[in-house]
């Protein structure tokens, strides 16, 4: 079973949900997230851990890892998810958090990829999802597809639907048949 970890509009989600994959959770650290709406309309259980609620990132952290095992969570998808984790989550699901990112890491990390990329004039971009550790998308990477830069006028659409097709996918092959996890060279695939 899955849990996702959502922080906005949850396009990502929607394309889990559509592929039919098994999500037992979805949880937030916003409430006002559109993701948590999908979610509720596919009938998944919710829930939003906000820091304004807890002493600290740890603290969040630890009880959102309860909540999700508590749904037998196995493993972790970050779609969208803002917050990085600290180590007492990432020990709790130990190579068995993904997260799905809009570059060809390790280029380009962070919130603004696409426009950080545009801003650069590359001329190919794309889709990573890769595992998560504790640092800001610099976990070992699972898949990547690449993405022509031009026409700019489209690029965040066809990033979005390298991800929602790419994403899915991974995770299917992730549940139905662990991999090495992190550390692994084999786990590389350029789509
Ligand atoms: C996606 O581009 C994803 O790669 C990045 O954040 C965006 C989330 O979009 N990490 P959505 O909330 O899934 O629509």
């Amino acid at each position: 079973m899955i849990g996702v970890l959502v922080s906005g509009n949850g396009s990502n989600l929607q394309a889990l949900v559509d592929a039919g994959l098994p999500i037992a959770a979805v949880a937030s650290n916003r409430d006002d997230a559109y993701a948590l709406v999908r979610a509720r309309e596919a009938g998944i259980p919710v829930a939003t851990f906000s820091l304004d609620c807890h002493a600290d990132r740890t603290e969040r952290d630890l009880v959102m890892a309860t909540w999700l095992e508590e749904h037998g969570v196995e493993l972790v998808v970050c779609a969208g998810y803002l917050h990085l984790l600290t180590p007492p989550f990432l020990d709790r699901f130990p190579g068995r958090i993904v997260n799905v990112h809009p570059s060809l890491l390790p280029a380009f990390p962070g919130a603004h990829a696409i426009d950080d990329a545009l801003a650069a004039g590359v001329e190919t971009t794309g889709v990573t999802v890769h595992y998560v550790d504790e640092g800001l998308d610099s976990g070992d990477v699972i898949a990547q597809e690449p993405v022509a830069l031009e026409p700019r006028e489209t690029l965040e659409e066809r990033i979005h639907a390298v991800e929602h097709r790419l994403l899915p996918r991974i995770v299917h092959e992730l549940l139905t048949e662990p991999g090495p996890g992190p550390g692994s060279v084999k786990a590389v695939r350029v789509g």
